[in-house]
């Protein structure tokens, strides 16, 4: 594309995300091109071929929707897209958007080619998303200007951009919404050798010295999610700096993880509480979310979208309509024996 601006990301509009996303540790370890952006195969290769096209044609990237659970790459993969465009990004998420005007202002401004990056998108109020949809169709935007019986509607037109919506809950998004969507990626839990290139990715660009089997050893523990491995390695760096040690021993990592609270299965004391808890008070499920969300008191959105991808993933719990139900790995993972009649996980679906 003929645009060589500055590559440097704009935040826009008030940031709703918690501190962990303006982190300057995530920053720095954030790959910003695809070729270092580890695993997701499928979804590299595609957007490979999505991106050359596109630039080809001089023409914007297809708008974009990444879906997946927290700390997959959602964010980092946005970041790339403008990037490897050569274009803008521009932050905002869902809720920041209070009113159609603030999205009016945030397009306005918008130059050809950018990225406009909307995370949480599943909680943008409804609307926000109606004047959304003409941008994304028409490049335009519909607005309508005063109140009562003298308001008129406008259409301004806007240019070409590129909408990456990302979202932990996709089911949560209106039809009409993900409808509009060119391409839509779901980000998968990364396997055990790719969670091990990332911690060894991490633990270069921070110049640490890993002994042998120690990347491994975090890799398995990190929940198959890059962002709590890069946060196992900062804290094994500063166990060890602490002790003076200029190499990462097997031993402190394996301390490390310990006195936070990980398991050899890299199962953290949440993860514990959430299978203790419907193992021991309800008798192995069905439980419902919202009572289990109470009984370990965190909230029920923290609960499906960060701890119960995994635990699912893994076999260590099932959904069902009537609620949540322990299989034989809950009971593994509690070092208790389960009763006969419980499900395995390999004939789970
Ligand atoms: N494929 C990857 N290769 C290497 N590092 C990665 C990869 N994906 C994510 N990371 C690392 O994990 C961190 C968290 O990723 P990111 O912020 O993109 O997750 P997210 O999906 O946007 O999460 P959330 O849903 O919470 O916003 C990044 O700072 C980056 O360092
Ligand atoms: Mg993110």
């Amino acid at each position: 594309m003929a645009l060589s601006r500055s590559q440097e990301p704009q935040a826009t509009l008030k940031p709703t995300k918690t501190a962990r996303d303006s982190d300057a540790f995530e920053q720095t370890l954030r790959p910003a091109r695809l070729s270092e952006y580890v695993g997701q195969a499928k979804t590299k290769e595609h957007l490979l071929i999505h991106i050359g096209a596109a630039s080809k044609r001089n023409e914007p990237l297809g708008h974009t929707l990444l879906h997946g659970p927290p700390g997959l790459g959602k964010t980092t993969l946005a970041n790339i897209m403008a990037k490897e465009m050569g274009t803008q990004l521009r932050i905002t998420s869902g809720p920041a958007i209070e009113k159609p005007g603030d999205l009016a202002s945030l397009l306005t401004n918008i130059e050809q080619g950018d990225v406009l990056f909307i995370d949480e998108i599943h909680r943008m109020r409804p609307v926000i998303e109606e004047v959304l949809y003409s941008a994304m169709e028409d490049f335009a935007l519909d607005l309508v200007i005063g109140k009562g019986p003298t308001a008129r509607s406008m259409r301004l037109d806007i240019k070409p951009f590129t909408l990456v919506g990302a979202t932990t809950k996709a089911g949560s998004m209106s039809a009409p919404l993900r409808d509009r969507f060119v391409h839509t990626f779901k980000l998968s839990f990364y396997s055990t050798e790719e969670m091990e290139q990332i911690v060894e990715r991490s633990a270069g660009i921070l110049e640490m010295n890993l002994e042998r089997g120690v990347a491994q050893h975090i890799a398995g523990c990190c929940r198959a999610t890059p962002r709590i491995a890069n946060r196992l390695v900062r804290a094994v760096r500063d166990f060890a700096q602490v002790e003076n040690e200029s190499c990462i021993s097997a031993s402190r990592t394996a301390s490390t993880l310990e006195s936070l609270g990980i398991d050899a299965r890299g199962l953290d004391s949440t993860d514990r509480e959430i299978l203790q808890a419907i193992v021991s008070k309800f008798g192995g499920g069905p439980v419902g979310l919202s009572t289990l969300a109470t009984v370990i008191a965190e909230e029920e959105d923290t609960l499906e979208d960060m701890y119960e991808p995994y635990l699912i993933q893994q076999g260590y719990l099932q959904r069902t309509s009537k609620g949540r139900v322990a299989t034989q790995r809950t009971y593994e993972a509690l070092n208790m024996q389960a009763p006969e009649n419980v499900q395995s996980p390999l004939f789970l679906s």
